[in-house]
């Protein structure tokens, strides 16, 4: 029996993880949990975001399901005290390198998609984004320049070692789907990428059989909303990763609807949507339960060998979608746990 440790957060976080909770319950697979806090809640209750017995259970499961923290009442703490730096924290200490964000346009959606909708249409493609380096991970500090003026620095590093594998986790991804993977990087002006660059030139010749480009992040950005259907596998760092990905969100409808799997280098992952706690709807019943839904899904499939499973909630979705089904974000009126209803109606 799988232990999956669950953490469901802040603001929306528990709201969507319920509903990721019932459409697993209904499958009626083999699996246990053990809730821990994490985030803000954490901090409120024990005072700290990611406490050692949350870690503990953490380090113990098979795969983490995650909600979302941050909580606008402690943006002020020290940061080593805020909620985010719970999954921050999570990410680093379990080694979850690597991370997919699949975005695609499910059937229905045009509409909801901020794009035109022959363009929105052809949207498929997986974010790769590295998890564990660059500006998030280098040294951060303020200090005082010489002319008595505050300021704030943080490094951004990234070792050859640390963009191999991700490299690798790029051409892999690419390998099983259309063969094409895009490098984002600013190698025109950051010595990072132009290292980055590089490396992902060398670790190509292992994999003739895929087509390697190579973009400036800015243009990616542009590209992005201009023709997403050029891209199958983009492979970044991870703050421009953090950044595309919720780009990519809005051309696929709704950043409610985008799951992602953060994964070690021997199958454990951490799976959330790339959302976060959104204050402005917590509490309301607002929130889509979507993007933790097909997280879950993401979750049978790459930590616990049931892609059967997770093809059938992927499945629900999409029907429930095409149904009908729409939270607010997705220009409908369900509240979260209709939503959930449509998609275990399906089921
Ligand atoms: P956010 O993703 O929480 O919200 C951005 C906007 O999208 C808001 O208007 C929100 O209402 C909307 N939105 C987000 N998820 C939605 C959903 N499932 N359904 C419908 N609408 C949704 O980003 P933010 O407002 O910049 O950040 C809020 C807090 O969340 C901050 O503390 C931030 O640090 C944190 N955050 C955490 C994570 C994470 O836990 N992995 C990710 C992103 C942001
Ligand atoms: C995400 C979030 C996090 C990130 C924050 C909350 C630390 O934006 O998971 O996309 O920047 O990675
Ligand atoms: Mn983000």
């Amino acid at each position: 029996m799988a232990l999956i440790a669950l953490l469901p957060g802040d603001g929306i976080g528990p709201e969507v993880i319920t509903q990721a909770r019932r459409v697993l319950d209904a499958l009626d697979l083999d699996l246990t949990y053990e809730e821990a806090p994490v985030g803000g809640v954490a901090y409120h209750s024990v005072g700290h975001p990611l406490p050692e017995a949350t870690l503990d259970v953490a380090r113990r499961a098979d795969a983490l399901l995650f909600g979302a923290v941050g909580d606008p009442t402690c943006d002020s703490l020290e940061r080593a005290l805020r909620p985010e730096q719970a999954i921050l924290g999570l990410r680093k200490h379990l080694s979850l390198f690597s991370n997919l964000r699949p975005a695609t346009l499910f059937e229905g959606l045009e509409d909801a998609s901020a794009l035109k909708p022959d363009v929105a249409r052809q949207i498929d493609l997986v974010i790769v984004r590295e998890l564990n380096g660059d500006v998030y991970f280098g040294e951060k500090g303020r200090r005082t320049t010489a002319a008595g003026h505050r300021e704030g620095y943080d490094i951004m590093s990234y070792d050859e070692t640390e963009v191999r594998r991700i490299a690798r986790v790029g051409f892999e991804t690419a390998r099983k789907r259309r063969g094409q993977l895009c490098s984002v990087d600013k190698a025109n002006v950051l010595e990072t990428s132009q290292l980055w660059r590089d490396v992902v030139i060398e670790v190509a010749a292992d994999y003739p059989d895929v087509t390697l480009t190579h973009m400036y992040v800015d243009n990616a950005a542009m590209q992005l909303v201009r023709n997403p259907g050029q891209f199958d596998v983009i492979v970044t760092g991870n703050l421009f990763g953090d950044i595309l990905s919720d780009q990519a969100s809005m051309c696929a409808g709704s950043i409610g609807m985008l799951p992602s799997a953060s994964l070690d280098d021997a199958g454990k992952g951490l799976y959330e949507p790339i959302h976060g706690s959104a204050p402005d709807i917590a509490g309301q019943g607002k929130a889509n339960p979507c993007a933790a839904i097909l997280s879950a899904a993401m979750m049978l499939r790459h930590s616990l060998g049931n892609g059967a499973a997770a093809d059938r909630i992927e499945a629900a979705v999409a029907q429930a979608i095409r149904n009908g089904a729409r939270t607010a974000d997705l220009g409908g009126t369900m509240s979260t746990s209709a939503m959930g209803d449509a998609v275990l109606a399906v089921l």
